[in-house]
């Protein structure tokens, strides 16, 4: 099987998640379960960036060391994944040993190569960002990120020359168009490019200043600086740059960022490892921010939003199909309860669920509860497969293309056009006229494409698609699917079975492969209605007028 190798960041242990941090992992676990479902040995990871200054801080206003804050926030992060049905197959800890000697090995590489050098570097620090502003980055003076002023701040410290590779990252962005995407973030990393000499990196923290951190293998009086620490985050995952593992799954390698880390990812790190002479990540997938109330969220603004009860509100699966449905993947998104309740009402519980209900009940109505066996297609099913393929296919492309919202778009188009096929063919008078022939070719048709619909979103929805599959028959739909989907994500390269014939995405214009007389659930109630303060407005209305 091929590999597919995905990293979503890994965060800082300084604030508990929020929506954005599940956001990122949702999308990553989501990319990598339709990676499998379309025949590759796929696997995500995360983890917590647990060292530098910003950490420091934190525990020292919270009265903690920062190894207890760490330990207690990276737990938080970990325990939150399975819980919004996110199942990374590691979870790095950057304070951990393995890291550390992975940091240590890396860092030594780039000295041999002679890229890393000692000097005074006097500038504007962020220590939200942990980092140095050049002037032309700031904005009004502030930092763009925090709108705090840095501190102007002088010391002697380790250098990476990360201009020496300037020119080879720009051939080597120019070359890959799909090395970085969407389209604008590859070209701010072009413009990052441009103008003049690009800045070398400083990688270090005298001790004096900051010990939470990885010693450098050169030089104990110094750690280092967080960026060379955290992005290789990524190999440790993968048991560092010498292992099988790491042979196998990192030339296939995926990074899934927000824009806040553009340039670490997109600049930083690709230039670490030509100089340390090892392979480029393939591609970079870079999302916009989440809002709430029209700002990004912060504390201190009060707008944070907290993923576990908003995620339970509709339940999970509601959530994550509302996650990638509502943002354009590149774009910002606007975050509101009142949002999310109108998504779930219209596409969840109107199109979704009344399609399951209607057609499950007609089915356990008129075909015993058993998938009926079709007869000849009339010109309604032609077309409407055409539909269907078409839909599919375009779900896949936008899908593969991290184009979450045109996927689902695209499969709404066949869910729509399915509650209008039933209204259209209306079985109930066929069946009043007693033509149950053509009874059975309409509910097989709509139960096989409501199979196709609901494997496609097992991706998206893995709680729902496994109770859709399962009401409508499939072999293993409820449980042997699921069960395929969690074994592979402990993946241990090359020992898994491949997943059961008709689990595969990518067999669209195949009709013909749910089963004839596998049983049908009678009723399905996939996504109740909710009630929301215009609706129940509304009916209190209407009863009003009634009376
Ligand atoms: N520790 C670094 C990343 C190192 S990766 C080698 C870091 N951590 S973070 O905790 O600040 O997480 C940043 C990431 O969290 C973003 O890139 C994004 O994935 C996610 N998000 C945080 N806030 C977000 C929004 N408001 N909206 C969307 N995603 C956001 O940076």
């Amino acid at each position: 099987m091929t590999p597919y190798y995905l990293t979503a960041p890994i965060y800082y242990v300084n604030a508990k998640p929020h929506l954005g941090h599940a956001y990122t992992t949702i999308v990553a676990d989501t990319m990598t379960r339709f990676a499998r479902l379309s025949g590759l040995d796929a696997m995500f990871i995360t983890g917590t960036d647990e060292h530098g200054d910003k950490i420091v801080q934190a525990a020292a206003k919270a009265g903690r060391t920062p190894r207890e804050l760490a330990d207690e926030v990276s737990a938080a992060f970990r325990a939150l994944w399975p819980e919004l049905e996110a199942e990374p197959a590691r979870f790095v800890r950057t304070s951990g040993p393995e890291h550390r000697a992975v940091v240590r090995a890396f860092l030594q590489k780039v000295h041999a190569a002679g890229d890393i050098y000692f000097g005074e570097y006097g500038g504007n620090y962020c220590y939200g960002c942990e980092r140095f502003y050049t002037e032309k980055e700031l904005e009004n003076g502030l930092c763009p990120q925090h709108q705090v002023k840095p501190e102007y701040i002088s010391e002697k410290n380790y250098f990476f020359r990360m201009s020496a590779y300037q020119d080879r990252l720009k051939r080597h962005i120019l070359d890959n168009p799909g090395f970085i995407s969407p389209e604008r973030y590859r070209n701010e990393a072009l413009s990052m490019l441009e103008g003049g000499v690009l800045d070398d990196l400083c990688i270090s923290r005298p001790k004096t200043r900051l010990e939470w951190g990885i010693e450098l293998p050169f030089d104990p009086d110094y750690v280092c600086y967080v960026w060379f620490d955290a992005l290789l985050a990524y190999f440790t995952a993968l048991g560092g740059p010498d292992s099988a593992e790491f042979e196998r799954f990192w030339p296939e390698s995926e990074h899934l960022v927000a824009k806040d880390i553009l340039k670490p990812h997109a600049v930083f790190w690709p230039t670490m490892l030509m100089s340390a002479g090892l392979p480029l990540y393939r591609r970079l997938h870079v999302h916009g921010y989440w809002l709430s109330r029209a700002a990004k969220m912060s504390k201190s603004i009060g707008n944070v939003v907290p993923p576990l009860e908003t995620a339970r509100s509709l339940g999970l699966d509601a959530f994550r199909y509302f996650l990638l449905r509502e943002m354009h993947f590149g774009s910002d998104a606007d975050f509101s309860e009142e949002a999310l309740t109108a998504r779930y009402n219209a596409d969840l519980a109107n199109d979704l669920g009344n399609l399951f209900s209607r057609v499950l009940s007609m089915a356990a109505r008129w075909c015993g509860g058993k998938v009926p066996a079709p007869e000849a297609d009339t010109e309604a099913e032609t077309d409407l497969k055409i539909l269907a393929s078409d839909s599919l296919a375009d779900y896949q492309r936008f899908f593969a293309d991290a184009r979450f919202s045109d996927a689902l778009e695209a499969l709404w188009n066949l869910v729509r056009a399915l509650n209008k096929y039933v209204d259209a063919s209306a079985p109930w008078a066929l069946a009043a006229a007693g033509d149950m022939e053509r009874v059975n070719t309409v509910l097989y048709t709509l139960l096989e494409c409501m199979r196709k619909t609901a494997l496609h979103l097992r991706p998206v929805m893995p709680g729902k698609s496994a109770l859709m599959l399962a009401q409508l028959g499939v072999p293993g739909g409820a449980s042997g699917g699921a069960q395929t989907d969690s074994a592979q994500t402990s993946s241990s390269a090359g020992t898994r079975a491949g997943p059961p014939v008709g689990t595969l995405l990518g067999e669209v214009e195949n009709f013909g492969l749910l089963p004839v007389g596998a049983p049908l659930a009678p009723a399905s109630n996939l996504f109740p209605r909710v009630e929301t303060d215009r609706s129940a407005a509304a009916k209190a209305k209407a009863g009003t007028r009634k009376d």
